[in-house]
This record gives structure tokens, sequence and C-alpha cells, in this order.
């Protein structure tokens, strides 16, 4: 499957989903992650997690903000090797599988995000200073992606309003803009015109500001690999997964809505907002249902898409008053 630039997305064939594999326990994960993971701080984090006994059902996840509450599902994590292997990091190419063959040597130390724009603390940090302005907490949450799959991923990370608050806006700040790395020598996917080179994303301030938006660090006991984002990311769990930008190296607050990627390589199809909506079709097709990567044999019933992916009951007040049709 490839992109065209005037055209956007083209839905991916089914033949093109991995087959589900094998799930482990959460306990086997956690403690085959800690393993794999062991020497870096998430290590940590991953190993004392493994070790403590016994480790509760998914309904009891640890770590996580009351208010957070029901908004974790429950569901079962999509297989690791799918989440790693099946991915959209356009810098890397514009095939699932390029960016977990392409981006290994992504070189993610030193790495440094400035925090700047309508703030009256605008700092640099490196990405050790960064992880320690939150408690890293593990959280499930759905991704669905404007190409009609989702996945179920455990992120570990913390609400970014941890760092926005770090750093103070000022009155005047409306959106939070976000840049990610755009190195040629690194990403070979820049030398295509795809989309316009560096990937920027954005929100307004208070869905920044949501405790469900999520800096990610990392990913199922791991730090994030390369193709998912290394080494730090967005997740916004009740947008199509374009809005949750992969390998962050600025953060700006704005006064003015500013323009996103896929907005500028396609207007008509990628809206500003990009909420999951069923109701809103995109206009080459149905958002109406979703295939479930894992689940899907050839035959496989489809899922209903939920509105704003199942986190409504969070996140529907962000949004009262507005036309979800005209604000897509
Ligand atoms: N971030 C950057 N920098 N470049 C990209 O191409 N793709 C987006 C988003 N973030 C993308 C990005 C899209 S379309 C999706 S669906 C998600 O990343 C996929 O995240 P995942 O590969 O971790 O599942």
């Amino acid at each position: 499957m490839y992109f065209h630039r005037d055209r956007g997305f083209a839905q991916p064939a089914a033949s093109e989903i991995t087959p589900q594999s094998v799930y482990q326990s959460r306990r086997e994960w956690l403690r085959h992650l800690a393993l794999a993971a062991a020497g870096s701080s998430l290590g940590a984090f991953a190993a004392r997690d493994a070790l403590a006994a016994p480790i509760p059902p998914r309904a009891a996840l640890e770590g996580v903000h009351s208010d957070i509450g029901g908004a974790q599902t429950m569901e079962k994590p999509t297989a690791h090797e799918d989440a790693t292997g099946y991915n959209n990091f356009y810098e890397f190419g514009t095939d699932k599988a390029d960016p977990s063959q392409r981006a290994q040597s992504l070189k993610t130390q030193p790495w440094t995000v400035s925090v700047d724009g309508e703030v009256k603390s605008p700092r640099r940090f490196d990405l050790d200073a960064l992880m320690k302005l939150g408690a890293i907490e593990e959280r499930v949450y759905r991704l669905r992606c404007v190409e009609g799959w989702s996945m179920v991923i455990p992120w570990l990370g913390w609400s970014l309003s941890h760092l926005i608050k770090a750093v103070e806006p000022s009155g005047s700040a409306r959106f939070v803009q976000f840049v990610t790395l755009a190195d040629a020598t690194q990403m070979p996917g820049l030398g295509s015109r795809v989309l316009d080179w560096p990937y920027v994303e954005a929100l307004r301030l208070d869905e920044a500001m949501h405790p469900l938006t999520m800096l990610v660090f990392g990913m199922y006991g791991q730090v994030l690999p390369p193709q998912n984002g290394a080494p730090v990311r967005l997740a916004v769990p009740w947008k199509y997964g374009f809005k949750s930008a992969k390998s962050i190296v600025g953060i700006r607050l704005l006064a003015q809505q500013p323009g996103t990627s896929w907005e500028k390589a396609a207007p008509r199809e990628y809206g500003f907002y990009s909420n999951v909506n069923p109701n809103v079709d995109h206009p080459r097709w149905s958002q109406a249902s979703e295939r479930r990567i894992g689940e899907d044999g050839l035959f496989a019933k489809k899922r209903r898409t939920l509105p704003f992916n199942g986190y409504a009951a969070q996140v529907g007040a962000l949004y009262a008053g507005m036309d979800l049709r005209k604000f897509f």
C-alpha cells in the first residue's frame, strides 16, 4: 500500500495484515520484557513490576491516575510483534514493514526536546530530565488508524499536562504544536515528497491538557522501539493515529491554530480535529468499522468503531456545542 499526495492514505488490503500471534499472559510478558529492557531506566520499572507477585488480572493495572479511571481499556493488547512490525512512520517509508526494517539505526541519544512559544519558562530538556517530570505509568489504550485498523497498546509514560504546566503557558496560549525529527541522513523517507517535513501535528490546549493525552517513552514494558517513535512520542487515544506524533523534538505553545502535515497534504480528508468518528466518513471510505490487527482472518468480522474511539465519556465535553461534521 502507498500514499498519494493528493489522495491521502490508501486503505490496506486484508492480505497485508499479519495473522494473530500467540498472546503471552501479562506475567510472562512483563518478565520477558523486563529482561529485554534491563539496564535502561524503563527496564528498572518493568523489572520491578515483573518481580512483584502475584500480578493481578488486567482489571487492576497499577499506577493509574484516579482521573484516568474507566478510560483504560481492558481489551487484550495486540501482539508485540504486530505493534512493532506493522507501522506508519513515513520518514522511513510508506510500507507497513519499512519502519521496522529501516528505523533501527535511529540515533536517540543524545536527544533534546525544546518547549517554547507562549510560555513563561521556555526550556530545552534532555531526555533524562524530561522523563523525570512525571511518574511513568502503564496505560493500555486503543489506537485507531484513519486507514480503518486498530490496535491495543500498553504505553509507558505520563500525562502531557505535567510538561505543559512546567513551562507555565501564558494567557495567550491556545494550541500546542508538536514538531518531529526530520534528519535526511537517518530517515530515507525524507527523500520523498509524500508529506512536507518535518511531520507536524497539533492539539488545542485543552485537548493537550486532558489527562488522557500521554507523552510516551515506552511500550510493552520496554523503551520505545524506533519504529514506534523513539525516544518520545504522543498517544492521543480518542483521535485517529496520525495525531500521535512520533520522535518529537519540539513542543510549541501557540496563540493561533497551526497547520498540520496531513491537513496540508489532503485538507478535504484530514481535518485539524480528527476525532475518531464513525458518523463522519472519510471521503473515500466509511469510518463506521475497523479491523483489529491480529484478529483478522480474511473473513473475520470487523468491529464497530465507537465515537471518540470509545473515550466519549472522558473527552466528549471538550467538544460540547461543536459541529463535528464541520470540525472533522
Ligand atoms: N509520526 C511521524 N513522525 N511520522 C509518521 O508518519 N504516522 C502516524 C503516527 N505518528 C506518523 C507519526 C500514523 S498515520 C499512525 S497510525 C501512528 O503514528 C502509528 O503509530 P504506531 O506505528 O506506533 O502504531
